[in-house]
């Protein structure tokens, strides 16, 4: 049921022909303060249809308005405040979850279209950093969001793994390197060489000739170059195999920059084609000035092609191939330019899908305020963190359960699900600042309070002997601490409604949140297993807030063991 669209129709019943049911709805409020009601209808609006003060119109409009779901109203001022009918509502929500279970929430905008994801993406040979940690989680959550309300995501590993560096690495590897540390610790090994040919070359100019040598030969396809190459790439890749298997995150391609290197000369000729290419200094670059933006670097003086160029291959590649109903790029904000540019070049050449290309930029991940760099080997080390928040997790564990069954399961679950929820939680556009003490917080707002408040709701219903449960029963309930429950679960489609037109992963994070609380203060003050008419219901709700607490970790990216 919605009940606002219910009260809507009951407004709209007596208004008529004077406002549209959409207007009527889109006018609804939720009141600030419970004792005002569940939903409230503010009059200015109709006061000057109708050419009467606010309050006047509210007045004699008030009691007219009936619904089996409005129990009663109360006319403050301009607004109309309705009270709903505690026990019809709730029956009908609990049921509907009892239905639905996991499938509750699902909407259907998107028709199933392909919506191809660009996310995660680090680069070869570079620890991933937390940025791209983000990107990984946020790309993830924003999947599930866009499969929820009816899409068909398709998740792509846009990875960094061609580029000038390459040629320094080849160099570096060449004079420093030997294969064994490669294989044992690929990605530790190939930022030492990578940082010790930067210091190298301070004192010996010469190694960046080098450098960019091998890069040509390996444009070229020089066998050797390219065997190197390929091997980086795949010591890299399973190594970060490893961070998505804990994150339980895979990806339906790895389509790198690299797999651009063929498409890239239809990119420049459809540019020259469409007379956008200027020379300048020697650089082919699309001059933006009426968008207001630095212009596209297309190719370098030395012939090279660019991130962008790989960009504009990709995301045509993406078009012809997914024939997909928006595009989205999971990447920070630094960026920014590069995605308006991005959008400015594939307008100028006359792509009205263009405007279905979306950045979703996110903050810095930060230290004291500092942002975190890669270079000079300054790095969180994303594993590090997740084994911190592990080890943490069972500590607690043993603790407080220490005779829980397969602890190290839960532990590695709680504690990664701790670092997805830190990271998830807030605005996206947040910057925040990273301490690992907060992160392996479990109290408070974070994915353990959820994860275990939805232990504790499963343990009821374990003691209760209730395993599943069948939609037929009258599960009404009346008392406001399980009405709270029954507002947050009734809000639930709206709220991945929400989650979807934002980009905004951290609306179903605090979804979960407020459910986990709301569950909580109902069991502090309900007895639920008492023997008493109610009991059913009580019980059948707790088993409704298991599963949408389930669902909002599901679409999060974080696992729910069902005890802890
Ligand atoms: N590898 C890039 C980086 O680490 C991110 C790539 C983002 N995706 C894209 N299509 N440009 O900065």
């Amino acid at each position: 049921m919605d009940y606002r669209q219910l009260v809507a129709e009951a407004i709209h019943n007596e208004l008529k022909d004077h406002m549209e049911l959409n207007e009527i709805n889109r006018l609804l409020e939720r009141p600030k303060h419970a004792e005002h009601g569940d939903i409230a209808f503010p009059a200015f609006q109709l006061a000057r249809l109708f050419r009467k003060n606010p309050a006047q119109i509210a007045q004699e409009l008030g009691d007219s308005i009936t619904s089996p779901v409005i129990s009663s109203t109360q006319v403050i001022g301009p607004y109309i405040n309705f009270y709903l009918n505690k026990k019809t509502v709730s029956q009908s929500v609990i049921n509907d979850v009892i239905k639905e279970k996991g499938h509750y929430g699902e909407l259907s905008i998107g028709n199933g279209g392909n919506v191809p994801i660009d996310m995660s993406s680090p680069n070869i040979a570079k620890p991933m950093s937390m940025g791209h940690l983000r990107s990984t989680v946020i790309g993830n959550a924003l999947s599930n969001i866009l499969a929820k309300v009816g899409f068909s995501p398709i998740r792509i590993n846009h990875l960094g793994d061609w580029g000038t560096q390459f040629g320094k690495l080849i160099t570096a590897y060449k004079k420093w390197g030997n294969e064994e540390d490669v294989r044992s610790e690929p990605i530790k090994e190939l930022l030492r060489l990578y940082v010790k040919f930067h210091d190298e070359a301070e004192d010996d100019p010469t190694l960046e000739d080098e450098g960019r040598a091998w890069f040509r030969e390996l444009e070229s396809g020089n066998e050797e170059a390219v065997a190197l190459w390929k091997w980086f790439r795949e010591e890299s890749l399973k190594e970060f195999e490893k961070v998505y298997e804990r994150l339980n995150i895979s990806f339906d391609s790895y389509n790198g920059e690299a797999f651009y290197n063929d498409k890239m000369s239809d990119v420049v000729s459809l540019l020259d084609e469409h007379k956008l290419l200027t020379v300048d200094q020697g650089a082919h670059i699309v001059d933006l000035d009426k968008y207001d933006l630095n212009p596209a670097l297309i190719k370098k003086s030395d012939g090279a092609t660019l991130y962008m160029t790989r960009d504009l291959a990709a995301a045509l590649y993406r078009k012809d191939n997914y024939d997909f109903s928006q595009s989205l790029y999971v990447v920070g904000q630094e960026q920014s330019n590069h995605f308006k540019q991005l959008k400015a070049v594939l307008k100028e050449l006359d792509f009205d899908w263009a405007d279905s290309i979306h950045h979703i930029p996110f903050g810095l991940i930060t230290k004291d305020g500092k942002k975190l760099s890669t270079r000079k080997g300054k790095v969180v080390l994303l594993e590090e963190v997740l084994n911190e928040a592990t080890a943490q997790a069972l500590q607690q564990i043993e603790d407080k359960n220490p005779n829980l069954p397969d602890k190290e399961t839960v532990a590695e679950q709680v504690g990664v699900g701790a670092v997805v929820f830190h990271d998830l939680k807030n605005d996206r556009l947040n910057n925040f600042d990273f301490t690992i003490e907060e992160v392996v917080q479990f109290e408070g707002e974070t994915g353990p309070y959820v994860q275990y408040t939805r232990a504790r709701a499963m343990s009821i219903l374990r003691k209760a002997g209730v395993e599943s449960l069948s939609p037929s029963e009258p599960f009404a309930l009346s008392d406001d601490y399980s009405w709270e429950v029954v507002k947050l679960l009734h809000d639930y489609p709206d709220t991945v409604r929400r989650a979807y037109e934002n980009y905004e992963p951290s609306i179903i994070a605090k979804h979960a949140i407020q459910l986990a609380q709301a569950f909580n203060k109902f069991y502090a003050n309900v007895r639920v297993l008492d023997e008493d008419p109610e009991k059913d219901a009580r019980l059948a709700l707790v088993f409704a807030i298991t599963e949408i607490l389930k669902e909002d970790l599901r679409i999060l990216g974080v696992e729910t063991p069902d005890e802890m």
